[in-house]
């Protein structure tokens, strides 16, 4: 089975794209129960799922909040402005988006761009437990305050970013959301500084 056999890939889409679906067992399977999902309203609303991408031994996993319209249209995560500026920021410390694994909290984009509602983050978590499972990564960043609540529901972003927890094996840092930063430009150079901490914690679990 591939990502074509259920139209994840669009008609004509160009070779960089076809490459940044590339996926391999066992997200497969996985993607493919994602895309058949009916779990929670969002799968009313979608036009594609948006389960993840990159690479299933990535040390280090980026959990962002949902997919937005670009995301929905295209079944990847982080396609829009938001992603641009994280590829940047990746870039910044040697990587490249397929260097990483990819993801969000909801496979689904809510409506509107709402935050997505604890039901439906509730509804999704198991997806999200088995990419954790698959990849196995080192450290996870979570980007904005829905997947930081995954691990911190009760801290405030504003004073726990950039932080390391040792969380059941791994390392857990929570970050501005991309899109934060693009909103408010003061704090595109505290992200910039949370990338580079990033990349020490790689280099020392090397
Ligand atoms: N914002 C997110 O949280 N995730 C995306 O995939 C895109 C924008």
């Amino acid at each position: 089975m591939t990502t074509e056999d259920w139209g994840q890939i669009p008609i004509g889409a160009p070779d960089d794209l076809h490459q940044l679906y590339k996926i391999e067992q066992p997200f497969i399977d996985l993607y493919k129960r994602i895309a058949d999902c009916p779990a929670c309203e969002l799968a009313r609303f979608r036009s594609k799922t948006v389960p993840g991408s990159g690479s299933k031994t990535s040390k280090l996993m980026l959990i962002g909040e949902g997919p937005g319209q670009k995301e929905d249209e295209l079944g990847l995560p982080f396609v829009g402005r938001s992603g641009q500026f994280l590829e940047k920021m990746l870039l910044s410390i040697g990587l490249s988006r397929q260097d990483v694994y990819i993801t969000n909290v909801v496979k689904c984009r809510p409506p509107d761009n709402r935050d997505p509602h604890s039901q439906e983050i509730n509804a999704c978590d198991n997806f999200l437990q088995e990419q954790i499972a698959i990849v196995n990564p080192t450290m996870i960043a979570t980007l904005g305050r829905i997947s930081m609540s995954i691990w911190f529901p009760n801290e405030k972003i504003s004073q726990i970013h950039g932080e390391v927890k040792r969380i059941d094996g791994r390392l857990i840092m929570p970050m501005y959301h991309p899109a934060a930063a693009l909103r408010n430009g003061s704090l595109r150079k505290t992200v910039q500084e949370d990338f580079l901490k990033i990349e020490k914690i790689l280099m020392e679990t090397k």
